[in-house]
């Protein structure tokens, strides 16, 4: 049976999707499955709000409760808080990485009978064979993927999640772990899968799915020629500051694309700094801290993304200036490499101030380059 032969079994709010496969997790929030035989192996719980339905479920295909083995494939609340009642209702096995079982045991906070799922290791329970693939980062540093040999099943977790709008699902995700995604890929193309079954979303036939997710997991190119410098200004001195920082990166040859913070889309700005070889972020001080708008940027940006790019901070300031060095702290603390200590000005930039800024910028670009060349 193909996963568009998928039903609901009457009067259960259970969907069996291949002979021993049901999905036992609740319509439209997320799935959960249970792979029945001469063993019961349930893959993931659900979140605590739909506890009763997941149980409820499973009561109906396995009356006496008897599960052998919970498989979680990473160790988050909503997956594995249903722990507790199973727990108290079976003797069944936990199975996940080794980092999941250390994860699930501070979750649950109580002793369990537990399996480490080695790369590659197999379960086998009640005729049915499950392979683990150690996949870290998709998301979760602890994640395990599941194939299952008989029914040629990849329960795949958050991968494959999102009913086929990948895309919205993805960037949420994975951003930034787009070669994480792509290793686990390589992993799935190794097998000989019919279906996935993701922990959200519709299941879906592997085929059908490969190549457009495949092409989600390209990572970013990172222009080496760009920089991108973004501020916010109330009253445009921090503003003046920005556009003769670009005026001398492009006298150095980058293409230097200038953006104000409070008109344009955070997200497309983070989209261009990705993309950019290094950023230089303007703040006014506003009541001791950065501009609402620039921090809003800096708390959006993905670590990952930005990790090792080179920086610095500029901006005008009043009386006290705090705002360019938490800016400043908080980027390098997201592992960006910083320049140097931010550049000021009192107010209006005067024709000194700009000059020190020229200067500044000057050594920023042997900066960039020294890092690109390092
Ligand atoms: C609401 C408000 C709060 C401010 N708070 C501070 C502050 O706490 N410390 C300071 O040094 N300057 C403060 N300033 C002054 C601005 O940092 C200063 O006017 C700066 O030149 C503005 O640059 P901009 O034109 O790029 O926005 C404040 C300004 C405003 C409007």
């Amino acid at each position: 049976m193909g996963v568009h032969d998928m039903h609901s079994r009457k009067g259960m709010n259970i969907k069996q999707m291949k002979k021993k496969v049901y999905n036992v997790g609740v319509k439209g929030i997320c799935n959960a499955y249970l792979v029945k035989g001469d063993c019961n192996v349930l893959i993931d719980g659900v979140p605590e709000h739909c506890r009763s339905q997941y149980f409820e479920n499973i009561k109906k295909l396995v009356p006496d409760m008897s599960v052998d083995y919970f498989i979680c494939c990473h160790a988050a609340p909503d997956k594995c808080s249903v722990l507790q009642e199973l727990l108290d209702k079976t003797n069944a096995v936990v199975c996940a990485s080794a980092a999941g079982l250390k994860n699930i045991s501070e979750i649950i906070n109580r002793k369990f009978r537990q399996r480490v799922c080695k790369n590659r290791s197999v379960l086998s329970a009640g005729g049915a064979e499950f392979v683990f693939f150690n996949t870290p980062y998709t998301p979760w540093p602890d994640t395990v993927i599941v194939y299952e040999k008989t029914e040629k099943a990849l329960f795949s977790g958050e991968l494959f999640s999102g009913s086929r709008n990948f895309s919205e699902y993805f960037s949420e995700n994975f951003k930034g772990r787009e070669k994480y995604v792509s290793a686990a890929l390589d992993i799935a193309r190794g097998l000989d899968i019919n279906n996935v079954y993701p922990a959200k979303g519709e299941a879906a036939v592997f085929s059908e799915v490969i190549n457009e997710y495949e092409h989600l997991a390209k990572p970013v190119c990172v222009d080496a020629n760009k920089i991108t410098i973004v501020y916010a200004s109330n009253f445009g001195c921090t503003k003046a500051m920005a556009e003769c920082i670009k005026n001398v990166l492009l006298r150095n040859g980058y293409n230097a694309e200038c953006f104000d913070a409070q008109s344009n889309d955070i997200s497309v700005i983070c989209e261009k700094i990705y993309t950019s070889c290094a950023v230089a972020v303007g703040t006014p001080t506003c009541d001791r801290k950065p501009s609402q708008r620039v921090w809003e940027l800096i708390s959006k940006l993905n670590v990952s993304l930005v990790s090792g790019k080179p920086y610095f901070v500029f901006g005008s300031t009043g009386w006290s200036g705090e705002g360019v060095n938490i800016a400043s702290e908080t980027m390098k603390l997201m592992r960006m490499r910083r320049f140097a200590a931010p550049v000021t000005a009192v107010f209006t930039p005067s024709d000194e101030e700009l000059e020190k800024l020229e200067k500044y910028t000057a050594k920023f670009v042997r900066f960039v380059s020294e890092v690109q060349n390092a």
